[in-house]
């Protein structure tokens, strides 16, 4: 007999979930049915405090009126619009709306469906690019060990996360990658930005020596690396990159999917660290989670480059069938007005202070052998079980799950990114109950 045959309502066989231990959590599922601001609702009734704001996503807590609304709206008014050769008023306010609140000179929006469309399109610009400049040897892409740059084929080739790349085999030809920053014997229980490691930037000199600048296209990275397990740029490195990438003419890609839309007290990393890249990915906090859509912020330079040859010529040969979509751009815009109305595109930077302090107070609970932190993020990361890694962590998902908190798990790494509304009670909530987890971590 067939699964579909065998199949019941409450059936959970036919969804082979992401990123998930399908066989353990369809033993004990853990689903939502609802959610209000800061808490989830579980299946069995019970409230769950978002540690994580979702996937790093529900930067304005969650089913937001002005959001809803909006979605409500546009479903009844003009559900889908073609993307290729026509558009609808809604995704050209809503650029409009996107570069006032970007870095300086980055006055141009693409339009993706998520974080990894994002990274596509951006390594497809970069490449184009140095095309159209008649710099067509210009093919090389450097990524980060691990960096996470989404799961399709350019993301997990400049990514440097093993388990997202070893099973697919060769990827992208012409990567290259820089070494990771993280450094534990230097920089452990940092609070903010590490002292050591800056110099790491200039590895990447060294990346530009060996292949020859007229290879490279581009350099990506994620300002602060996130799905990794929280990996803080070390003071400097950014900007070293940045002098570097000017040098040889190479573009600077920031992937800001987790850093865009106030998650460290500024609207985008680049302007909290004030190093201004030629490319930045977002998605994500865009539409704060509720509708798939991402955005790709390149400079006027990199725009006007393209517009060139006969009026009537597609410029640039890429675009996806919901880039732009008319439910995605409202739910954008009532996005950015719930941010603007509460201030949360800066939020993060008044409550940095309490956050840290809040996190580093877990700092004598067993095998905790780091806590860092920055904006509205933090991490804490444990000593593996011998022999066993992920497991110590996982267990402290489950029991925080239990216990009424979802906090989020990479490897032996908590990482934290709660909404951006989340108050100093909440906050107090939140490690409360970690360190009730921890205590009794296994
Ligand atoms: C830095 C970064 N880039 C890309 C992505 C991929 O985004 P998505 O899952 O929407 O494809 C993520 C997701 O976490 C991310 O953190």
């Amino acid at each position: 007999m067939s699964d579909r045959m065998n199949a019941t309502p409450n059936d959970m066989r036919a969804f082979w979930m992401p990123f998930t231990a399908n066989r353990q959590f369809k033993k004990e599922p853990r689903l939502f049915v609802g959610a209000k601001d800061m808490y989830y609702t579980t299946h069995d009734g019970r409230t769950v405090l978002d540690g994580t704001a979702g996937l790093w996503c529900v930067n304005a807590g969650h089913c937001r009126p002005k959001i809803t609304e909006a979605i409500r709206q546009q479903a009844g008014e003009l559900d889908y619009a073609p993307a290729f050769q026509l558009g609808h008023p809604k995704a050209f306010e809503l650029a409009n709306r996107l570069i006032d609140i970007a870095p300086e000179g980055m006055g141009h929006v693409l339009y993706t469906n998520s974080g990894s469309e994002s990274v596509e399109t951006a390594l497809k610009v970069a490449l184009a690019y140095q095309r159209v400049k008649g710099q067509g040897s210009r093919t090389r892409l450097i990524g980060r060990e691990r960096g996470y740059h989404g799961v399709n084929f350019g993301g997990i080739s400049v990514g440097g996360i093993v388990a997202n790349r070893k099973m697919f085999g060769t990827l992208l030809t012409g990567v290259d990658h820089m070494p990771h920053t993280h450094n534990l014997a230097k920089n452990a229980f940092t609070r903010g930005m590490p002292e050591h490691g800056g110099d790491l930037a200039t590895e990447l000199e060294r990346i530009v020596t060996l292949h020859d600048a007229s290879t490279i296209a581009a350099v990506i990275v994620e300002p602060v690396a996130g799905s990794t397990g929280v990996l803080i740029p070390p003071k400097g490195y950014l900007q070293k990159l940045r002098e570097i990438c000017t040098k040889h003419g190479i573009l600077l890609i920031f992937d800001e999917v987790i850093t865009g839309f106030g998650r460290l007290g500024a609207p985008f990393a680049a302007q909290y660290f004030d190093v201004k890249p030629d490319i930045i990915t977002t998605a994500k906090g865009l539409t704060n989670g509720v509708i798939p859509m991402g955005a790709v912020f390149v400079t006027n330079e990199i725009h006007d480059a393209f517009m060139t040859g006969p009026e009537h010529m597609i410029e640039f040969f890429h675009g996806y069938t919901y880039s732009g979509n008319p439910i995605a751009s409202a739910a954008a815009l009532g996005t950015l007005d719930t941010y603007r109305e509460e201030g949360l595109l800066t939020r993060a930077a008044e409550l940095a202070g309490y956050w840290e302090d809040a996190l580093h107070s877990l700092k004598d609970c067993p095998n905790v052998i780091d806590i860092r932190n920055i904006g509205l993020i933090g991490a804490i990361e444990l000593e593996p079980i011998a022999g066993e890694p992920t497991k110590r962590a996982f267990s402290a998902f489950l029991k925080a799950y239990e216990k009424g908190l979802l906090i989020r798990t990479t490897g032996d790494i908590i990482a934290l990114s709660p909404p951006l509304i989340i108050e100093k009670a909440q906050i107090d909530e939140l490690f409360t109950k970690l360190r009730d987890v921890l205590m009794n971590n296994i």
